[in-house]
C-alpha cells in the first residue's frame, strides 16, 4: 500500500497525541499536519477518553479549528506552563533542528512551544534535511514599518551562504500580513549557514525583526511518519 503524504501526517499526528493525558495544558500546533493532531484530540474529547484538557492555540486558524470542533482554549496569560505542544514542521536536520513558518505562523508557535515542557514534532519524512534551510525558505516576521529595509540587511547578513531575501506577497501583489500583523521576509540560502545560533544572534539584533522561524534545540522528540513506519527521535 502507497500512503499519500497527509495519511503519513496524520499517522504522525495520531501517534503524537497518544501522549496527551486528561488534565494537559497542550499546545495546539498550525498547518496541514497539526490539525490532525486537533481533530484527534477532539474526537478523544467527545468520547470521552480525555478530559479537562485545555487547548493553547498558536494561531487564528488553530483557534477557528479548535474552538469549532468544542476544545476549550485559554492562552500563555492564563495557562503559563504548557505540559504539551503538538505542531509539525517545514524542514527538521539532524539535531533536531527546525524550520518553521512557511505556513505564516511562527511567532505565537514560538511562544508557545518555548513555554512547553515537552514539545512534539509531528512531520511525513519529505520533511527531512542535511541542514536548515536546504529545501526552501527560512521566514523571518518584521514589523511592516520599512520592511524592504529590513529584507535588505538581512540579505546583507546572510551573504557569505548566497542568500536572497524576498517580501512574502499574496497574489495582488500586496504583502502577506502574519496574525500579528506583520509582514514575512524569505531567506533562501545557497548553502549551510553555519552556526545557527549565532545566525539566530544576528538576525535578532535589527531592531526592525521580530522573531524568525529557526526552532533551534527546541524539539524534546520529532515524530516522522514514512512508508516504512512511523520512528520517534528523541533528543
Ligand atoms: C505554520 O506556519 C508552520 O510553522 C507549520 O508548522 C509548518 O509550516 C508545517 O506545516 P504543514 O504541516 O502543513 O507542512
Amino acid at each position: 500500500v502507497i500512503l499519500s503524504q497527509d495519511e503519513l501526517k496524520k499517522i504522525a499526528a495520531y501517534k503524537a497525541v497518544e501522549f496527551v493525558q486528561s488534565g494537559m495544558v497542550v499546545g495546539l500546533g498550525t498547518g496541514s499536519t497539526a490539525k490532525h493532531a486537533v481533530d484527534r484530540i477532539a474526537d478523544l474529547l467527545n468520547q470521552g477518553k480525555l478530559k479537562d484538557i485545555v487547548g493553547i492555540p498558536t494561531s487564528k486558524q488553530t483557534h477557528q479549528q479548535a474552538s469549532s470542533l468544542g476544545i476549550p482554549l485559554s492562552d500563555l496569560d492564563t495557562h503559563p506552563t504548557v505540559d504539551l505542544a503538538i505542531d509539525g514542521a517545514d524542514e527538521v536536520d539532524p539535531d533536531l533542528n527546525l524550520v518553521k513558518g512557511r505556513g505564516g505562523s511562527l511567532l505565537r508557535e514560538k511562544m508557545i512551544e518555548g513555554a512547553a515542557r515537552k514539545f512534539v514534532v509531528i512531520v511525513d519524512e519529505s520533511k527531512w534535511v542535511p541542514y536548515v534551510g536546504a529545501s526552501g525558505a527560512m521566514p523571518v516576521e518584521v514589523v511592516p514599518f520599512c520592511s524592504k529595509y529590513t529584507q535588505d540587511c538581512l540579505q546583507k547578513i546572510f551573504e557569505y551562504a548566497g542568500c536572497v531575501a524576498e517580501l512574502r506577497t499574496l497574489s495582488g501583489g500586496q504583502p502577506f500580513l502574519t496574525d500579528n500583523g506583520n509582514h514575512i521576509v524569505n531567506l533562501f540560502f545557497k548553502s549551510d549557514v553555519g552556526d545557527l545560533r549565532a545566525a539566530s544572534d544576528a538576525i535578532h539584533r535589527l531592531p526592525g525583526v521580530i522573531e524568525h522561524g529557526m526552532f533551534i534545540g527546541m524539539a524534546t522528540a520529532v515524530i516522522v511518519a514514512g512508508e516504512s513506519g512511523v520512528t520517534v527521535k528523541n533528543k
